[in-house]
């Protein structure tokens, strides 16, 4: 596959103290769905908006299709971007909103009806050319606005928060429609987002930053499988941290000694022993242990919380140490009172050694 987008050293510092993007380099092969991750205020409109050509860059340089765009103004590149409130004009049909963004490009009448019905086709709107934009819902509105994005045909679609206006079950469904979306056009999609699941539902490839800079990028399995900082495994999905001291490493074993136990991680790298460390595991990899039950990696402690939340429990144990875990389970599906953990009852957690992460030094995420 060819690179359509290359960011190199891309930095925009809008004073000395306010650093929106930091040094940021970064391929996006053509044909790819990629998504810009981060919490509020880490640099993913500031990236987005420089790619679009609406932000000029402070440092460093922005390739479309080999050509260096870093100077050229939006309209000059191949690039369409779809902004958080996609305003459509309420005084035009919803055909002529989409057919707007094609007037400059100088096309016969017969060629622009023919690009609003395959664009409106695509979004599954057509039948709603001659509406006006109130007469829709705010998810039509919004597949409206992506067919207005996408008419130009332009190599690169920027997609900034597109769902954040939906509630919480138009926004799982338009997930999927865009996915879909993206597979029909064939364009490079890159979205932003500070939503994880989205992130991991929607992208080929997802980019989390923190504080303007790249924490990490990868496909979301990776990313959810080997985080590499704490940062980034608290950010994609939950994870309980834990201090901890690096010991011996037998074959892919390596013995970390946590707070009022001993575990045992399966590791690609280990540190060598005696290094402060930051141990982490995941809420749903935690199995809880029947009374009798051995298991390899156990931790014990009281319960402290139990929270339900219709698919399962998460159950907060505050380990023999001190430290506060979280364990979830699926519940069965009749749920007899019985089974439900009691505040104070103790409780044995086990978590196997290849759901154990190793992280260097003590930081806190
Ligand atoms: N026009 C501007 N002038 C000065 N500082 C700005 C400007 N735009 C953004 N910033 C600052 O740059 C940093 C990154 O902002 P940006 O809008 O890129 O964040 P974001 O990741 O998109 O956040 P959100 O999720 O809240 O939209 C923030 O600290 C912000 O205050
Ligand atoms: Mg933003």
């Amino acid at each position: 596959m060819a690179a359509i987008i290359e960011l190199e050293n891309l930095s925009k510092h809008y004073s000395p103290t306010i650093i929106g993007v930091d040094d940021v380099s970064l391929t996006v092969e053509d044909g790819e769905f990629v998504t810009l991750l981060g919490p509020s205020g880490c640099g993913k409109s500031t990236l987005l908006r420089m790619i679009g050509g609406f932000e000029a860059p402070t440092h460093g340089s922005i390739r479309l299709a080999g050509k260096d765009v870093t100077w050229d103004p939006p309209y000059k590149r191949e690039v369409n971007m779809v902004f958080q409130d996609y305003a459509l004009f309420p005084h035009m049909s919803v055909g002529e909103n989409v057919g707007y963004g094609l007037k400059t490009l100088r096309l016969s009448k017969g060629e622009i009806a023919t690009r609003v019905k395959d664009a409106l086709s695509l979004v599954g709107l057509y039948d709603k050319v001659n509406q006006r934009p109130q007469q829709l819902s705010g998810g039509q509105r919004q597949r409206i606005a992506l067919a207005r994005a996408i008419v130009r045909r332009p190599k690169v679609l920027l997609l900034d928060e597109p769902l954040s206006a939906l509630d919480a079950k138009l926004r799982e469904q338009m997930q999927i429609e865009l996915k879909h979306l993206h597979e029909k056009v064939g364009i490079t999609f890159i979205m932003v987002t500070h939503d994880q699941t989205e992130a991991l539902v929607m992208s080929d490839r997802v980019v989390v930053m923190e504080s303007g800079r790249i924490a990490q990028e990868g496909r979301p399995q990776d990313l959810y499988d080997h985080p590499a900082s704490p940062y980034v495994a608290n950010f994609i999905g939950t994870t309980n941290f834990l201090p901890g001291t690096s010991g011996a490493t037998q074959g892919r074993l390596t013995h970390v000694e946590a707070p009022g136990t001993t575990l045992r991680a399966e590791l690609d790298a280990a540190p060598p022993p005696g290094r402060e460390i930051t141990i982490g595991f995941r809420p749903e990899k935690v199995r809880v242990l029947a009374e009798t039950e051995s298991a390899e990696n156990t931790l014990s402690g009281r319960v402290a919380e139990v929270i339900y939340y219709g698919l399962g429990l998460r159950v907060a144990v505050e380990l023999e140490g001190g430290a506060r875990v979280f364990a979830d389970s699926l519940l069965p599906d009749r749920l007899a009172q019985s089974v439900l953990p009691q505040i104070g009852q103790s409780m044995r957690l086990a978590v196997a050694p290849h759901n154990v992460f190793v992280f260097e030094g003590r930081v806190a995420p």
